[in-house]
């Protein structure tokens, strides 16, 4: 048992993170300024999280929190293609911002810590299965995609310079696809959204033909993954991929939502430039998952008709609806 500081932790994954800490009887701080965040996801934690409004950048509190602490897990950042479409330089600054006071505090202190990083960092164009040790390609930095990915690589090499040069003891996670229960469709989040769509008996919207594929992850199985790594000395200083490799293309995922929902929706085709303009689409990411599988013996492996089920029971009834940020 011990005391943890979760930044973002009002977020979508941090209010998972923060309820399975206090689930496991530990004392949790949760740092969040709740841009995209909201008080009432942290109803899972039944009290046992302590809730502070303000910024994982402002160097005085971050250190104070960090006082006392076992560990923590930076998780703070804008997310989600619609946030980083309408803007690209706020989400940028706020996410270095944000990593280099976190990393930086936590190292000068002692203090553990797992950064959360994206599949983003892979870019447009890498080569399949996505390895931890490949060089990466960052998208054009002219697109916000590549704002967001580069400021990702930012702090994990950060991290790692601060693990070789000082002996910190940080893990970077970089996730792919997390959906559940909890998570909004306001910022261009596929999964919540076509559920939405289908229970308000809308259309489903798909960019492109959908044959795009992803590799969704519940987010218990990421939240389970992100507290074994963190407790586990070999994972330190190491960059390691936390998904799903089962691959589901958009239009698949559409039909399992219309199925789960017995929604006569109709599927509907957009062009994924008429959405998001500044953005390019990628057809396919799939993490190679060796790495993870070696340090902790298993991978996440929840179907996704299974999580698809969870979101569908959420969204449908109100009282379980977290309130969208
Ligand atoms: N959800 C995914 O599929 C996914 C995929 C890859 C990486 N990640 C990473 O996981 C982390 C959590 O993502 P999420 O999906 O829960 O997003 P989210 O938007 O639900 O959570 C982010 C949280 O950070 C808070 N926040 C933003 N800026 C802050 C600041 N300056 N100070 C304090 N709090 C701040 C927001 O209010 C929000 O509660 C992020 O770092 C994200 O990059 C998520």
């Amino acid at each position: 048992m011990g005391r943890y500081l979760v930044t973002g932790g009002a977020g979508f994954l941090g209010s998972h993170l923060a309820a399975a800490l206090c689930r496991r009887g530990d004392a949790v701080v949760v740092l969040d300024d709740l841009s995209t965040g909201s008080r009432e996801r942290l109803a899972a934690c039944g009290g046992g999280a302590e809730l502070v409004v303000g910024s994982a950048a402002d160097r005085d509190l971050v250190g104070r929190l960090l006082g006392g602490c076992a560990g923590v897990f930076h998780l703070a950042a804008s997310v989600g293609v619609g946030l980083l479409a309408k803007r690209p330089a706020a989400a940028m600054a706020n996410n270095l911002a944000t990593s280099v006071v976190v990393l930086e505090e936590a190292a000068a202190r002692g203090v553990p810590c797992l950064f959360t990083s994206s599949s983003e960092v892979y870019g447009t164009r890498a080569r399949l299965p996505l390895r931890e040790d490949a060089a990466l390609q960052l998208p054009a930095l002219s697109q916000p995609r590549g704002g967001y990915a580069c400021s990702k690589a930012a702090g994990e090499a950060l991290a790692l310079a601060l693990h070789r040069e000082r002996g910190f003891r940080v893990v970077v996670a970089r996730l792919f696809n997390v959906v559940g229960p909890g998570q909004s469709p306001r910022y261009g989040m596929v999964l919540p959204r076509f559920v939405q769509q289908a229970l308000r008996g809308e259309p489903l919207t798909v960019y492109g033909d959908g044959a795009q594929t992803r590799c969704f992850t519940r987010a218990g199985d990421v939240v389970a993954c992100l507290l074994r790594l963190f407790a586990l000395p070999a994972a330190s200083g190491q960059v390691v991929n936390v998904g799903s490799d089962q691959e589901v293309s958009i239009l698949a995922l559409a039909e399992l939502v219309r199925h789960a929902t017995g929604s006569p929706s109709a599927v509907v085709h957009r062009p994924f430039a008429e959405a998001y303009p500044d953005l390019t689409d990628v057809e396919r990411r799939v993490p190679d998952l060796t790495r993870l599988r070696g340090l902790l013996g298993s991978v996440p492996s929840t179907p996704i008709a299974d999580v698809v089920g969870e979101v569908v029971a959420m969204l449908r009834t109100p009282a379980l609806v977290p309130p969208q940020g």
